[in-house]
């Protein structure tokens, strides 16, 4: 009897792409396949693609053109190319590479399976006659991974689990490729999701992070009593769930009773990323962010008023068309008012289709390069200043598994901060442990195992 086919799926994008990843994946398991240690070993090779940034996409195209040597030598061998680039991309995929088999957009991942083994029928047949073979494309409109009914075993790791609640992406943001590649927003209503969560906890999650593009717009397709408060209010009623959070959300939709949902829920995480992309008005405009400065400040404020615990994290774009360097002080200023406890910050791309790639890209690369370490080196103060703040204090900890560096190990705090400590017969992957913090590292935290009934202090009260 012949062994069951492998596969190898490598995920390039953001954390919906990596739950749509293990979807996939999840599709095939039920389907017979096995995961290969590597693509080497593998029958299928799936690259799981993003199309935010030119550099996202140039990483992709490099590793087909490795696999178009291999596909020579392997006629037999399978190359799919799924995700935002393949719905960005559609044809013009196969033409520049045509010895990809499969093109899946991200709302065609239902069924998965059937079309990877169409495909790996017709290169048994082509092989023979050397003959190139007709192409899946499935890209549009179609049934996406969150149709498929998730197999609670298929995560990273044992205690931790993604969960969309929401698809697409309505917003007009000037410079952004989303809205194009996921299309409408389509949120999952309450009981569904809720239902997913159970038997995710069932099987021994106890932290989830809710995913959406603008997850704090969940709801908003579906009826005026379907929000993310409400949500979160469901969700918290699940007594094995400990931590509850949600990325990413848009300053737009940062409304009342989230505020609420985030003082008074305490097992929902006590961290925020809020986007802020530019601290310049004019900027804001261009990109059409659709607030403004002061709006954003406060929004923060209403927040830090009643949820002083909260960290938040942000994004920035830095060399958008046109940022003078007042645009970009004005960004450094903003920063330094909210003292984010992290930030992602991204030198703009063009994405051909959207509304900024008719302008110009005038700022720069070396300008860019320049703005792009100013923001980091600002951030990197906060984060140093904060973590030497953590010390002394006691923090819980979720134990996420085995660090680098031998003989320790890592989790996360409440506030989604990582912390290394050394190693005991105590620890497990997925258990919750009083870490008492004694150094501040670069992006990380030191910390020592305490008793296990230490009382830890309440989330917030250190932060
Ligand atoms: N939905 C989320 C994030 C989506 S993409 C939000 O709106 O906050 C993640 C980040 O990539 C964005 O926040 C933005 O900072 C960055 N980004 C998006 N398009 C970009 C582009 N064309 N060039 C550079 N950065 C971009
Ligand atoms: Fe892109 Fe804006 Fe939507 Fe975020 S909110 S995914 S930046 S269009
Ligand atoms: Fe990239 Fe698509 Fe996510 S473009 S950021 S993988 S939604």
């Amino acid at each position: 009897m012949s062994r069951p086919p492998r596969y190898h799926l490598t995920s390039y994008g953001c954390q919906m792409n990596k739950l749509d990843a293990e979807l996939v994946e999840s599709r095939l398991v039920a389907a017979g396949y096995e995961s290969a240690a590597s693509d080497a070993d593998a029958d299928v090779v799936l690259l799981n693609t993003c199309s935010v940034r030119q550099h996202a996409e140039d990483r992709v195209w490099s590793r087909l053109g490795v696999l178009r040597a291999r596909k020579r030598r392997e006629p037999g061998l399978v190359v799919g190319v799924l995700g935002c680039m393949a719905q960005e991309h559609q044809r013009y995929l196969l033409a520049r590479m045509p010895h990809v088999d499969l093109v899946v957009g991200p709302s065609a991942f239902g069924d998965i399976d059937v079309k990877v083994g169409e495909a790996r029928a017709r290169n048994a047949e082509k092989s023979g006659d050397g003959k190139q073979g007709a192409h899946v494309l499935a890209v549009g409109e179609g049934v996406s991974g969150d149709a498929i009914v998730r197999d609670p075993r298929v995560r990273p790791h044992r205690s931790q689990a993604w969960v969309s609640v929401m698809r697409g992406c309505n917003m007009p943001c000037s410079y952004c490729i989303v809205p194009s590649t996921r299309g409408q927003e389509i949120s999952r209503p309450i009981d569904v999701v809720v239902e997913e969560v159970q038997r995710l906890c069932d099987d021994g999650v106890t932290e989830i992070t809710l995913l959406g593009q603008t997850v704090n717009a969940y709801g908003r397709d579906l009826s005026r009593d379907v929000t993310l408060a409400r949500l979160l209010h469901a969700l918290h009623a699940i007594p094995a769930l400990r931590r509850i959070a949600f990325i990413t959300s848009h300053p737009n939709f940062l409304s009342p009773d989230l505020i609420d949902a985030l003082a008074d829920l305490p097992r929902v995480a006590r961290f925020l990323h809020l986007p802020a992309q530019s601290g310049s008005d004019r900027m804001l405009k261009a990109m059409r962010r659709g607030y403004t400065v002061a709006r954003y400040l406060s929004r923060v404020e209403q927040l830090r008023a009643r949820a002083p615990q909260i960290a938040l994290h942000s994004d920035f774009i830095v060399g958008y068309p046109g940022e003078t360097e007042a645009d970009f002080e004005a960004t450094v200023e903003l920063m330094e008012r909210v003292r984010f406890a992290q930030s992602y910050v991204f030198k703009y791309s063009p994405r051909p289709g959207t509304l900024s790639a008719e302008q110009a890209d005038d700022v720069p690369e070396d300008k860019k390069a320049e703005r792009n370490a100013i923001l980091l080196q600002v951030q990197e103060r906060h984060i140093q200043a904060d973590a030497q703040a953590l010390v002394g204090t006691v923090q819980e900890v979720l134990v996420e598994g085995e660090s680098k560096v031998d003989g320790r190990w890592t989790g996360r705090t409440v506030h989604h901060r990582l912390v290394h400590f050394p190693s005991s017969d105590r620890v497990v992957a997925g258990c919750y442990l009083p870490v008492r913090v004694t150094q501040a590292l670069g992006h990380s935290l030191l910390g020592e195992l305490l008793a296990e009934d230490h009382a830890v202090l309440p989330a917030g009260a250190t932060a």
